[in-house]
């Protein structure tokens, strides 16, 4: 953190000293650009991180970098990352479960609060950390969100590694996703293999996955960050909540921090995690704002085929924390539980919830 603010003044003195010169020799006046220093405190503070379920590590993670006095970004990055890494989480970066033509394709996205910056990347492929590109986009361009073939070749330009990210399970899971869609197409699958749906195919399909990290930091200052593999067997482009601020992630350094797994639409429909982030702003609890922009959600879908039984078919979560270090979560359907850790270690808390899970 502090390095980044030596570049800061370092840049900003290359830019005046740059406008003063240019000032002189063309006549005009050079006017202060009028960049405003990020807000920094430096005051002891308790810290805490809260993330989607696949965070427990995460959180443990984020926690040993803040409480060694690191960067809430910073931590929440390399806690994504951990998940990232993971070939057996179906769901983020390496091994995440590719589109319909059985491509991987990352989002994601980070937000900070004490700069109130945001960098993002969507349609990402053939580069595993999709967190620290979108970190990169907030920290080394002028931009918020990069897409596809441009964020690629701008991840390449920061040294990336190009690689395949479908790990041999994802691809036997799309596979059978294939072979099983449709009786009038063109594939077929052995008999024994229909009743036996495979159960991590399964649970993906009904849970969902992304992980979304939110951390307060021991200078009271917020950042997130939300990365995903998206929707599995997604049409190609598709692009979820997960890279676009306010929709699966949004810090406002003075409120709180909020993030989002789940049906991504419905959070870009609602503008579900800047809600979230306001409602604390306005004083419900981190809990009680997850659960309000749940019912937000649930009394703006009116789409036939989101509905069973006159209950939701789909699931959203949310995971906040406010200035103070209060957090929680709230979910659609029940059944969904977060990793948080306030420095007692890293642990698993049921979710509140609307809808009891069929
Ligand atoms: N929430 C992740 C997605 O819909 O892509």
């Amino acid at each position: 953190m502090l390095h980044s603010i030596r570049k800061w003044k370092r840049r900003d003195f290359l830019r005046n000293g740059f406008l003063a010169t240019a000032g002189s020799v063309l006549g005009f006046k050079a006017i202060n650009p009028g960049i405003a220093a990020p807000a920094i405190r430096t005051n002891k503070f308790k810290p805490v991180a809260i993330s989607s379920g696949n965070g427990l590590a995460a959180t443990e993670k984020a926690m040993e970098i803040v409480l060694n006095g690191g960067d809430c970004l910073d931590a929440a990055v390399a806690g994504v990352k951990i998940q990232e890494d993971d070939p057996d989480d179906t769901s983020v970066g390496y091994g995440g479960l590719p589109n319909e033509r059985g491509i991987v394709q990352l989002d994601a996205s980070v937000m900070y609060g004490p700069t109130h910056r945001a960098g993002a990347v969507a349609v990402l492929e053939n580069i595993r950390y999709a967190s620290e590109v979108a970190k990169l986009v907030m920290e080394r361009t002028k931009r918020v969100l990069v897409v596809g073939k441009g964020a690629f070749e701008f991840a390449r330009m920061h040294g990336f590694k190009e690689e395949n990210l479908l790990t041999e399970r994802a691809r036997q899971l799309w596979q059978y996703w294939v072979e099983n869609r449709s009786r009038f197409d063109d594939f077929l699958t052995p008999l024994e293999d229909i009743e036996n749906i495979p159960e991590q195919l399964k649970y993906h399909l009904e849970h969902g996955g992304t992980i979304n990290l939110n951390v307060l930091d021991t200078s009271r200052n917020l950042g997130g960050c939300t990365t995903t593999s998206g929707l599995a067997f997604k049409m190609p482009g598709r692009v979820g909540d997960s890279p676009i601020i306010g929709a699966g992630l949004y810090v406002d350094n003075e409120y709180g921090a909020a993030g989002s797994t789940g049906r991504g639409e419905a959070n870009l429909q609602t503008c579900a995690s800047f809600l979230v982030v306001e409602e604390m702003g306005r004083g419900s609890s981190p809990t009680d704002a997850c659960l309000s922009v749940c019912r937000r959600i649930i009394e703006r879908t009116r789409v036939s085929y989101l509905w069973r039984d006159g209950k939701p078919a789909f699931n959203v979560n949310f995971y906040a924390i406010n200035r103070n270090g209060d957090f929680g979560s709230a979910s659609i359907l029940s059944g969904t539980r977060y990793a948080v850790n306030d420095g007692n270690g890293s642990r698993f808390v049921d979710a509140a919830y609307l809808y009891e899970r069929e």
